[in-house]
């Protein structure tokens, strides 16, 4: 595990971005997977700022998206899918055809979760982004989440329903279940990037870099995977 250290959002976000720009110059086919919520919303804005500089060619990447809410629909502006096109899709040149996404209006889950992990095992995940929820959930692994799980439906947890809730106003209620790639899935990505930031955070950093692996704190099962690179806000690494 590597641990770079960061003082502020912008630092984190730039030097998360100069890292993409050196992975995608490296291998212009290569096949990324995303993450939601707020924490690479600042790393989406310095994408899109280094594509209009033409420093960053999206025309060849392939994505995955990590999660999505159950059920909801694709153009709700609450979905993720929603929030990857108005954060980065749509603001770069990404071939449409290239991106895949677990589909919340999907009527048979099941076999959306099998065809996913499938489309993953055709194209492994090259570089898999992650942040990670206060309760330590990763994608929507939430606590009690196996180290062997798949592709599949969960709950979210109460925590994780009341904490995200804060992006559902005025509108539909906050869905109770996601489909979520699986733990086995995530650590299956040749690379992870997780980008952690907010006090809130604190526990979850330190599950990972002191605590033994426990399903309570499914981030600390990435303690195993080979190429872990953790940007993370200094503060929260402190003694106190
Ligand atoms: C959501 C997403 C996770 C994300 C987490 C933290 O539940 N499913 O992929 O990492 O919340 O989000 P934030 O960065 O807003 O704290």
């Amino acid at each position: 595990m590597k641990i770079i250290k960061v003082k502020s959002y912008g630092e984190l976000s730039r030097k998360v971005a100069d890292f993409f720009t050196d992975e995608i110059r490296g291998n212009p086919k290569i096949t990324i997977g995303f993450a939601t919520g707020e924490t690479p919303l600042g790393l989406y804005k310095e994408l899109v700022k280094l594509y209009k500089l033409k420093k960053i060619d999206f025309s060849k990447v392939k994505s995955f998206n990590l999660d999505e809410y159950y059920p909801i629909r694709r153009k709700d502006k609450n979905s993720f899918y929603n929030y990857m096109f108005k954060n980065l899709f749509d603001k770069v040149n990404i071939n449409k055809r290239n991106i895949n996404f677990l589909n919340g209006e999907s009527k048979d889950f099941e076999k959306e979760c099998l065809d996913y992990e499938l489309r993953i095992k055709n194209n492994p995940i090259d570089l898999q982004i992650l942040g990670v929820g206060i309760n330590g959930h990763i994608g929507f692994n939430e606590p009690g989440s196996k180290e062997n799980s798949k592709t599949r439906l969960v709950n979210l947890s109460k925590e994780t329903i009341r904490r995200n809730s804060r992006f559902f106003k005025g509108s539909i209620k906050i869905p109770n279940k996601a489909l979520t790639m699986g733990i086995k899935t995530i650590l299956s990505s040749k690379k992870i990037i997780l980008l952690i930031y907010g006090k809130d955070k604190k526990k979850a950093i330190k599950s990972l870099i002191k605590g033994k692996i426990n399903s309570e704190w499914p981030v600390s099962f990435l303690k195993n995977h080979k190429d872990l690179i953790v940007f993370v806000e200094n503060s929260l690494l402190s003694k106190s």
